[in-house]
């Protein structure tokens, strides 16, 4: 009943000629999956291009950030404004947001308005650090971004974003949460848009699993009933991205 969305984000990494290079070698193989939603977030710099390339394929754009506001005087800012009808979703408050550029749980709330509204579909990022993880921390922390992240939007808005559990532990480390325990942490995450939003809307909500997903273990996350995809960052860059994509496909 969901469509599970396997994403992948590329973070600082490409040039626009290399993100040519490598989309003109996977698009193919990409496009040819439709079992799943296929979208990849490069830097903002390659949209253009890659709203070119992607043209006339199933594959979906994303950006990786953006500001709140449509316009305005802050240097180095994309506004919603400008991605719409570049891309069709926005990750929001990814964790290395979070740590490096000072995003908090309200920010990344005015971000998911802002792109509910220019009809851009948010992949809102929830995660606990190591920390957290270790002092069993994980469920309220986790429900309790998803709830500020969330808050003010009606249940209609609600079932256009998209939610990634990523772990921050998790991400970049090669040490990938087992896929139980991460069914475990989404579907907290589906009890809590439950009692915010009501049962049904909990249940279309597409919730991803993120950290140190690669080609071996997507099928163990694609397996667990709450998760609906991925969200991916190291393994997008690489030439086995359609294989991972294809890999995510589970037979029901
Ligand atoms: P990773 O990154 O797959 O390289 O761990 C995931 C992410 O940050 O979205």
């Amino acid at each position: 009943m969901r469509k599970p969305v396997i994403a992948g984000n590329w973070k600082m990494n490409l040039t626009v000629q290399e993100a040519i290079t490598f989309v003109n070698g996977i698009k193919d193989e990409l496009d040819a999956i439709h079992q799943v939603e296929r979208v990849i977030a490069p830097p903002h710099v390659a949209l253009t291009a890659m709203a070119d390339l992607l043209g006339g394929t199933g594959i979906g754009l994303a950006a990786q950030n953006m500001h709140y506001l449509d316009k305005g005087a802050f240097t180095g800012e994309v506004s919603p404004l400008m991605l719409k009808g570049l891309c069709q979703y926005v990750i929001v408050g990814h964790s290395e947001r979070r740590m490096y550029f000072g995003e908090t749980d309200q920010t990344v709330n005015q971000k998911v308005h802002a792109a509910l509204i220019h009809g851009l579909a948010p992949i809102m990022c929830v995660g606990e650090n190591l920390e957290q993880n270790e002092s069993r921390l994980t469920d309220s922390w986790v429900a309790g971004q998803v709830q500020a992240g969330l808050v003010g939007l009606s249940s209609t808005n609600a079932q256009r974003v998209i939610i990634a559990y990523e772990p921050v532990w998790a991400i970049g480390t090669g040490r990938a949460c087992d896929a139980i325990t991460a069914q475990h942490v989404i579907q907290v995450i589906r009890s809590t848009l439950s009692i915010l939003f009501g049962e049904q809307t909990a249940q279309v909500i597409r919730i991803q699993y993120g950290g140190s997903v690669d080609v071996n273990n997507i099928a163990g996350y694609m397996r667990q009933p709450d998760i609906d995809g991925a969200l991916v960052g190291g393994a997008s860059l690489k030439s086995t991205w359609p294989q991972l994509t294809r890999l995510a496909v589970v037979d029901s």
